[in-house]
């Protein structure tokens, strides 16, 4: 998604704007651009591709000016181009947006109808026209800037510079985040508070519908209703360590590396040492009041939920429903009495999350979220927000994110069997104690690398490759298909292995990879009866399993990846290393861009 930033600064802007855009690659882009007012006059520069482009563009045609804005953009109207990419200028006037304004259309037709010429295909441009037309009939910046967002429908997160006014930006928030940042005489606007860590840790973030009018003394902030609103200046704990590559070659390395240290201390909040039981934060969630619980959420997150399914029907005993957001909002489920609803969302922020929070508001008997940014909409809007504390993920490949909702959402399901008297406390010391080593055993898969790679290798000259699983490690198959297309451009999918003789073994021939998730549990068996039918095809099998599976089932097998014994329960946390080791050698063996894959974006905060 898009990227916002803007600085009433005391030092010449231009360097730091785009220093504050690096730190928004992580969001996906195609174009970028930035506006300073220089002695008050406004002016511009952007360029297509990577911020190189735009650096490179400065240092021939430099800007000067203390204020300005820049912006990333990741194209939803109009192809990215010079044209359309930000900050979109209307004479007096320099926007920049996140998000889509959904009325574009008739905005535009209006606009016409009154001579007004238009430049671009984007629906940015119409906001930029039509506060310029505002201006012309006498309003002044501010009035000109909110007449025009009373206009708006859909998502956005805007900020707006005005020639002749260098201690001023107007920033407003309807569905896509929005920050202020505090300096010492100098104030900043930012997507999130990664952007703005190099020149602040204070943040303040805007609630929907909030309108800012920053100056260098500070933000005037006004709600959806136009009544001044008090919001709080937060402390970041966001350290420039915490977003760098820490020596690694790319972030998605190093946030694969991170994932037995975070997930050590996610555990350790919900686990606290000495303690089986598990501590939610608040009046956390009485598991004995819930009839049902609806799991929503998108891609890898989705993946987490399907993956939760199993652990809270299995253990806890509790009937779960799992939907893609983008459908459920759309379904209107019924949502009976005794329903936990339950969000998961990495950046949470996505907007089909965030629907169908909003839509069991008022239905679902307790909102709880599983996220890793606390001050996120997804977590402000929930009952009870349930931190994964993965620390900032800059890939746009979920990773350490992954593992950490599955080790939450595992956590939540043990308390839900306890509360639910389903597990005596035997099975919970149990569960607990392999909790509590599941770090060390991650770290034994990481040392799986070589391997892996080697693996990789052959695997990037596929053009096509299927992943199976059975049981919980089914949507485990699925989140190893999803990373590797989307890092490596290979085309993968995914299915319950007892599918195969259902139409995807019409697929199988000496051409096409099978990676075969499966650990030496009760299902194994069957499992092998599917590798057996897809080598008797001359399929290539990559078998990834424990020792003892890959002592049993490896002959013939293609390929193997081993990994540590673990307790079967925990298995699809363990697995999801081997996958995203997978993904990644294969798409630096491709040379892809790994960190910014081809067309996604990190937080997909529009429709
Ligand atoms: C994961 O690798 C993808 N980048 C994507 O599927 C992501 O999981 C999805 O967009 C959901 O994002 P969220 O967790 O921030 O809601």
């Amino acid at each position: 998604m898009c990227g916002i930033v803007g600085v009433l600064g005391s030092n010449e802007v231009a360097p730091i704007l785009v220093e504050a855009l690096k730190r928004l690659e992580y969001r996906g882009y195609d174009s970028a651009g930035i506006a300073t007012l220089n002695d008050g006059v406004l002016d511009r520069r952007r360029a297509v591709g990577k911020l190189v482009n735009l650096s490179d563009l400065l240092v021939h045609d430099p800007l000067a000016g203390k204020s300005g804005i820049g912006h990333t953009r990741w194209a939803t109207h109009g192809a990215p181009s010079v044209k359309n990419a930000h900050p979109h200028r209307a004479g007096n006037v320099a926007v920049v947006h996140n998000g889509i304004i959904e009325n574009y259309r008739e905005l535009r037709a209006e606009l016409a109808a009154e001579g007004i010429q238009f430049s671009t295909d984007t629906d940015t441009e119409t906001v930029a026209l039509l506060t310029e037309l505002y201006l012309s009939q006498g309003n002044d910046p501010i009035a000109a800037a909110y007449k025009t967002l009373a206009r708006l429908e859909g998502a956005f997160a805007l900020a707006f510079l005005f020639d002749g006014n260098d201690d001023l930006i107007i920033a407003a928030r309807k569905g896509s985040p929005l920050a202020i940042g505090h300096g010492d005489g100098e104030m900043y606007v930012g997507s999130d508070a990664i952007a703005l860590a190099p020149l602040t840790d204070r943040i303040t973030y805007l609630e929907e519908g909030d309108r800012a009018v920053v100056t260098r003394q500070g933000v005037t902030i006004h709600d959806g209703n136009g009544k001044l609103a008090n919001r709080a200046v937060k402390k970041i704990k966001l350290t420039s360590a915490s977003i760098d590559k820490a020596g690694h070659r790319h972030f998605m390395a190093k946030e694969i590396a991170e994932q037995p240290e975070v997930i050590g201390d996610t555990i350790r909040h919900y686990l606290p040492s000495g303690d089986d039981m598990v501590n939610l934060p608040g009046d956390g969630v009485d598991f004995t009041k819930v009839q049902r619980l609806t799991m929503v959420a998108c891609g890898t997150a989705y993946y987490a939920c399907l993956t939760a399914k199993y652990w809270f029907e299995q253990i806890a005993r509790l009937p779960v429903e799992v939907d893609v957001a983008s459908e459920f909002r759309y379904r209107e489920p019924p949502i009976t009495e005794g329903t936990l609803a339950l969000f998961v969302s990495q950046s949470g922020e996505t907007a089909d999350t965030l629907a169908a929070l909003r839509y069991c508001r008022d239905k679902a008997d307790q909102i709880v979220s599983v996220i890793n940014v606390p001050e996120s909409s997804i977590a402000r809007e929930s009952d009870l927000a349930l931190p994964i504390l993965a620390g900032v993920e800059i890939g746009v490949a979920s990773t350490k994110a992954f593992t950490c909702q599955l080790t939450v959402l595992l956590m939540l399901a043990i308390k839900a069997a306890a509360d639910r008297g389903e597990l005596d406390p035997e099975t919970m010391a149990d569960h607990v104690a392999a909790l509590r080593g599941l770090p060390a055993i991650l770290n034994v898969a990481l040392d799986q690398n070589d391997t892996i790679k080697a693996a990789a290798q052959r695997l990037s000259e596929a053009r096509d490759v299927l992943f199976l699983g059975r049981g919980q490690m089914y949507p485990l198959a699925l989140e190893g298909a999803l990373k590797l297309k989307e890092i490596s451009y290979i085309h993968a999918e995914a299915y319950a292995s007892g599918e195969l003789k259902h139409g995807p073994i019409a697929l199988i021939d000496k051409h096409m990879p099978v990676v075969v998730m499966a650990p030496r549990d009760t299902l194994f068996d069957k499992t092998v009866s599917n590798m057996q039918e897809v080598m008797a095809r001359r399929g290539k099998v990559m078998l990834i399993s424990d020792d003892r599976g890959i002592s049993e089932a490896s002959e013939g097998v293609w390929e193997t990846i081993r990994m540590p014994h673990i307790h079967t329960t925990l298995a699809p946390i363990l697995y999801a290393i081997p996958a995203q080791l997978l993904a990644y050698h294969t798409a630096v063996a491709k040379g892809t861009d790994v960190d910014q894959p081809r067309n996604l974006a990190k937080s997909v905060t529009v429709e």
